[in-house]
């Protein structure tokens, strides 16, 4: 009662921010992402008779409270499913850094919901598959799946139509994706708190609300099109929409440092010299940059020029589940 997956983690495009339902995690809004190569996480789960509860060790390190907590409720939906009333060891690497906005619950999840399903002996199709892990991060249902991949948020208060598609093949389109490190400590605000607060206090919610359904029709269609400038406008549009919420949430917060305003005009300023490049954040301070092959070295040479810049990590658009 064995068994290893890997997952990548994803950048979403049209935000997934606010839930209608916390418990069995159902989106406010449809949203969309691109499956990142550069980022993953590998997971074992081994089911065993003799354990008196699970135990879970992340980068080897054995953890306890909150996020143990949370694998062990996740766990419970995997048991309730198989009807097995066994605990599990799991054992997980992170190849993303952890709780710092750069989807490691995407990741963490997806291959803990692969890994786990397998192990106890579930055969899950994808779609099943995606409903299990959107159950332990919203986020983690898109993984499941690589290149382009829209969450559809469904109409049933039991979730049974919310679940994640994939628009294109990774293969479909070779952009590129430079994550800009500017921080790797965790974040103080969680995605699942930052979303929570902003849905019950924030008046600009309605506003990035409404907004949804024409962002998403637009970029399938850009996607499909393979019309750079038009999927980048409408992705950087909805992030800074996004992140506008934050400040009108009681007490106001942002994820943004100033490092991460720097980057953020360093791209506007390279598009004004003709390279077409658009960022894009999540619920942290790094920000991701979306860019063709062919200008790969200017865009890199620019973000590194930038003070406070750690790091840069590329990726393409990587693939789904795989089982090791
Ligand atoms: P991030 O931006 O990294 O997704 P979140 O606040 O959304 O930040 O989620 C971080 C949480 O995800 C961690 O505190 C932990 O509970 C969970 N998590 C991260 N990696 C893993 C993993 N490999 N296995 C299980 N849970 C994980
Ligand atoms: C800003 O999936 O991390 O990255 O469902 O509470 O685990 P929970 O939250 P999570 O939220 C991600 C929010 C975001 C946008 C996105 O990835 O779509
Ligand atoms: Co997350």
């Amino acid at each position: 009662m064995k068994a290893t997956a890997r997952a990548h983690t994803n950048i979403a495009l049209i935000k997934y921010w606010g839930k209608r339902n916390e418990s069995l995690i159902l989106p406010a809004n449809s949203n969309l992402s691109v499956t990142l190569d550069g980022f993953s996480t590998e997971t074992t789960v081994h089911f065993q008779e003799d354990l008196k509860k699970d135990i879970f060790l992340l980068n080897e390190q054995n953890v306890e409270g909150n996020d143990l907590g949370k694998v062990a409720v996740f766990l419970d939906k995997v048991r309730a499913l198989s009807g097995n009333e066994i605990y599990a060891q799991v054992q997980s690497v992170n190849h993303v850094p952890t709780a710092a906005g750069f989807a490691s619950s995407a990741s963490g999840l997806a291959a803990l919901a692969a890994a786990s399903a397998k192990a106890i002996g579930l055969s899950l199709d994808d779609t099943e598959l995606s409903k299990l892990a959107r159950q332990g991060s919203g986020s983690a249902c898109r993984s499941i799946y690589g290149g382009f991949v829209e969450w559809q948020m469904g109409e049933r208060e039991d979730g049974a139509d919310s679940f994640a598609v994939q628009v294109a093949d990774r293969s479909h389109w070779d952009i590129r994706i430079a994550a800009v490190v500017l921080s790797k400590t965790m974040k103080k605000v969680s995605s699942r708190e930052g979303m929570r607060r902003t849905v019950e206090t924030s008046p600009f919610y309605a506003g990035w609300l409404e907004q949804i359904p024409k962002d998403l029709q637009e970029i399938k269609q850009a996607i499909a099109d393979k019309d750079f400038e038009k999927m980048g406008s409408i992705a950087e549009a909805n992030c800074l929409r996004m992140h506008a919420t934050t400040l009108g949430a009681n007490p106001p917060f942002t994820y943004w440092q100033d490092t991460t305003m720097r980057v953020m005009q360093t791209v506007q300023s390279l598009r004004e010299q003709g390279v077409p490049a658009f960022f894009t954040i999540d619920a942290g301070p790094n920000v991701k940059v979306l860019y063709l092959p062919e200008d790969e070295d200017k865009v890199k040479k620019r973000l590194h020029s930038i003070e406070g810049v750690d790091d840069i990590i590329i990726s393409k658009p990587g693939n789904g589940i795989s089982y090791l």
